[in-house]
């Protein structure tokens, strides 16, 4: 990975944190991060956005289980996922095999593939993968991604975002405050595996920073579909 564009520390730790795939599993089961809400505004959109055949390329898919349920009845023809965990990647495999298109996998440096990506695509679908770049790390994804799209394409970008004028610090310390109270069913000992993993590797921008960041890069238009009640986790819809 490139350490310009990347912060808090190595893919190598990153990928061996998500190589556990069950301690995440537990996360995304009990919709601690509002998958459930998050993903349903996806696939509303998709259903609305693409009466016919589309291309999507996902960053970080990791096990895919949202994103298959994302695509149901829509005519996607061409899926293409990438993550750092071999472990996320087996799971998805078997997650995507329900939808009937084209697929492939790859696992490796996702911001890194898509430096060497030729082909074009219509979505590009970031879960939750992006906050690990830094700011200009950031902005050079969405000039990177805004050349590989197609016309009418679109980003959807899932992440926590800080509240504006929020420090990252304040931010930790309410995610960590929102995952004490909130997350019964997952054990102190991961809990602990999580802060550790959010407070090294996690640099969340705000709303704002991100539509500026996709607006200075190419894109028109920005929109945030759905922030979650606690206001740390959301989708925004970046267009061309
Ligand atoms: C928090 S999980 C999100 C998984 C899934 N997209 C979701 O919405 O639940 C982050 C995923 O991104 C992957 N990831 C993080 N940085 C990555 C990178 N530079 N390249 C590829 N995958 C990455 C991790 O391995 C992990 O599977």
């Amino acid at each position: 990975m490139n350490t310009e564009t990347t912060k808090g520390g190595s893919a190598r730790t990153v990928r061996e944190f998500f190589e556990q795939w069950d301690a995440y599993g537990c996360i995304i089961e009990n919709n601690y991060m509002f998958h459930r809400e998050i993903y349903a505004a996806v696939h509303r959109h998709l259903k609305k956005h693409f009466t016919v055949d589309y291309k999507m390329l996902e960053l970080g898919c990791g096990d895919a289980s949202y994103t298959a349920q994302a695509v149901r009845d829509t005519p996607l023809v061409f899926y293409s996922g990438s993550d750092l965990s071999s472990a996320a990647l087996q799971k998805a495999r078997l997650n995507m095999a329900e939808v009937p298109c084209e697929q492939e996998f790859t696992r490796g440096d996702s911001f890194a593939i898509v430096k060497t990506e030729k082909r074009c695509w219509d979505v590009v679908l970031a879960g939750f993968s992006i906050h690990h770049l830094t700011k200009e790390g950031k902005g050079e994804l969405f000039d990177r991604c805004r050349g590989l799209l197609n016309d009418g394409g679109i980003m959807f970008i899932l992440d926590p975002y800080r509240r504006e004028g929020e420090s990252r610090e304040n931010f930790l310390q309410r995610w960590w405050e929102n995952c004490e109270a909130a997350w019964t069913e997952v054990p102190p000992a991961n809990r602990a595996l999580f802060r550790e993993h959010i407070f090294a590797h996690d640099y969340p921008e705000t709303v704002q920073s991100i539509e500026q960041l996709a607006r200075r890069n190419g894109f028109a238009r920005t929109k945030l579909l759905y922030l979650d009640p606690p206001q740390l986790h959301g989708l925004i819809l970046v267009q061309s």
